[in-house]
């Protein structure tokens, strides 16, 4: 026991010694320095127009991705930048923006080290903006909840536990269950983009599919009705960009022409 503890404090104190070595030579190092264009929005000033503000960071000093940069700028250079962030490894969703041109998560999305190339950052397009990068998701959120995403049954399990299913019933859900809700798809979707008060946008009918083909879920009649009239679906145009964008590798313009194919009368 003492022993595997004196190593213990043996490699923390080396540790120690080897950061601190790393610490110096980052100090003496020539600064790597990378241009950051971000959008900036503050409701307390609405009479402001929207604008593009500038900030360097030393990629020395920061971590390799982007949401390393935004959080760096805001704690050593500007307070005041608003952005959302939780788990920093693309499970929250809540890092969503446009970098570079792209609908993608910060904490998954590496920085372009070319230091001659500036990148810029917007929040998720085509949305009202709280501030800053932070988007108003209430209608997404409305549209997800209208979709009612959650088992439903007449009966419970004659156990009293679990609703079970097959392994191959199960296998139908990979590639939906794993969606985080980022919304990067739908606010890439130009359908979406012109039609988002009727049209329910990929995330959201990805979320439907899931439900509508869980072997579990006695609700498919019912899903189905709500997903058939001009607005809900058909306003998807299969353009892809849905699946192109999504950082979770994932494929809601196939849900999507799944979803079609269920709909189609026998
Ligand atoms: S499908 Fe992908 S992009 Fe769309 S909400 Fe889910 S994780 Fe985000
Ligand atoms: S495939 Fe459909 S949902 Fe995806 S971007 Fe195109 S129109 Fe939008
Ligand atoms: S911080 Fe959670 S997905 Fe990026």
């Amino acid at each position: 026991m003492f022993t595997s503890g004196l190593k213990r404090s043996v490699v923390g104190i080396t540790g120690i010694i080897s950061r601190r070595g790393l610490a110096s030579e980052a100090a003496t190092e020539v600064p790597k320095l990378k241009t950051f264009k971000i959008y900036r929005w503050n409701p307390d000033h609405p009479a402001e127009k929207p604008k593009l503000q500038e900030y360097q960071v030393d990629l020395n000093k920061c971590g390799p991705m982007v949401l390393d940069a935004l959080l760096k700028i805001k704690n050593e250079q500007d307070a005041t930048l608003t952005f959302r962030r939780s788990c920093r490894e693309g499970i929250c969703g809540s890092c969503a923006m446009n970098i570079g041109g792209r609908n993608t998560l910060a904490c998954l999305c590496r920085i372009d080290t070319d230091e001659s190339k500036q990148t810029k950052i917007y929040p998720l397009p085509h949305m009202y903006i709280v501030k800053d990068l932070v988007p108003d998701l209430t209608h997404f959120y409305q549209q997800y909840k209208s979709i009612q995403p959650y088992l439903q049954r007449s009966k419970v399990p004659e156990d009293g536990k679990e609703n079970l299913q097959s392994i191959e019933d199960r296998e139908k859900l990979n590639g939906l269950y794993e969606c985080i809700l980022c919304a990067c798809c739908s606010t890439a979707c130009p359908s979406y983009w012109w039609n988002q008060e009727e049209y329910l946008g990929p995330a959201v009918l990805m979320q439907a599919y899931r439900w509508l083909i869980d072997s579990r879920d006695e609700a498919s009649a019912a899903r189905k009705q709500m997903l058939q009239n001009s607005m809900s679906l058909y306003r998807c145009h299969t353009i892809m960009n849905c699946t192109r964008t999504c950082p979770k590798g994932l494929n809601p313009g196939y849900a999507i022409a799944e979803i079609k194919k269920a709909l189609i009368p026998a």
